[in-house]
């Protein structure tokens, strides 16, 4: 099923707006001008220390959990301004890394930093229907790009497709565990899911079954809502937030109505109604 041009605009907007925010946070020093679109990592043993964001230590995990090697063909989809990219040809400069997205925002960002990173593409491309061969690459992340996808199913088997067999996916993302919301719950999740334009919040076990019948196997998964935990508000910290601001510039202000929208997402990890996961699964062909 083709996404409405409405919900891709209204996915331009959302990251149009909070762009600052992504910016503040996810900008590294040898990354440039691109900034990372995701959560971040933060654990008691891996806290961001010296020159590391958080956004840079869960692009680090993720690297790690790939299990990557110097030469490979890499595929970012979603990449946002390419940050995954960059990080990944920094540890392993011989590999190939292939960025795919479809807001000309983001890429513009990307092409920008691309130049001084000659082993990292970038292409407007839909992940739903990619324009590469059958079995080009060796990885393929999702980087909280996944919950976008109006077919999960869909995205699944067009990964299959492009990895080599035995190639790994690796999956950063929110998932339902339950789907039994109070009614103020699914207010929080609707506004956010218009604001942000996402189709739905998938179920975790729902889409473990689909990666099980398109032969994915080694399927592990971590629940890692702790680790971010520390960048996700709460209704009750959202509060707080508002009442020890001084002064309400525009950034402050955007922060603010994002970290409403998130609070939602925030509340029902508290309620333990979803997590945060990083799935990684290798395909057989
Ligand atoms: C939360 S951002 C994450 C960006 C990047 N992966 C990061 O972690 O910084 C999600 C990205 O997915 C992209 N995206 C969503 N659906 C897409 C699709 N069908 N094809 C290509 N890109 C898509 C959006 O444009 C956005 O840049």
């Amino acid at each position: 099923m083709n996404r409405s041009k409405e919900s891709i605009e209204r996915m331009s907007a959302y990251y149009k707006n909070y762009a600052s925010i992504f910016k503040k946070e996810g900008t590294s020093i040898n990354k440039g001008v691109a900034y990372s679109m995701h959560i971040g990592y933060r654990d008691d043993n891996n806290f961001p220390g010296q020159g590391e964001s958080a956004s840079e230590l869960m692009e680090k995990k993720l690297i790690k959990d790939a299990d990557l090697h110097d030469g490979q063909q890499i595929l970012d989809a979603g990449c946002g301004t390419g940050t995954l990219g960059f990080e990944i040809t920094s540890l392993y400069p011989k590999a190939k890394v292939y960025g795919v997205d479809f807001l000309d925002n983001h890429l513009r960002v990307a092409y920008q930093q691309q130049v001084d990173f000659p082993t990292v593409f970038f292409s407007k491309q839909d992940y739903l229907n990619l324009a590469f061969r059958d079995n080009s690459f060796d990885r393929i992340f999702f980087c909280e790009s996944l919950i976008h996808a109006q077919d999960k199913s869909k995205l699944l088997l067009e990964a299959s497709r492009v990895l080599k067999p035995g190639g790994k996916i690796i999956i950063a993302d929110i998932f339902m565990l339950n789907d039994d919301l109070s009614e103020e719950d699914q207010l929080g999740l609707s506004a956010l899911r218009k604001e942000a334009g996402i189709p739905n919040f998938e179920n975790f076990y729902t889409f473990t079954q689909q990666l099980i019948k398109l032969n994915f196997q080694n399927i592990l998964c971590q629940n890692i809502t702790g680790s971010i935990a520390a960048t996700i508000p709460t209704i009750s910290s959202t509060e707080q937030d508002i009442s020890t601001l001084y002064s309400l510039s525009t950034e402050s202000i955007a922060l603010l109505k994002l970290g409403g929208l998130l609070s939602t997402i925030g509340n029902l990890f508290v309620k333990n109604h979803a997590g945060y996961f990083v799935i990684t699964a290798d395909i057989q062909k």
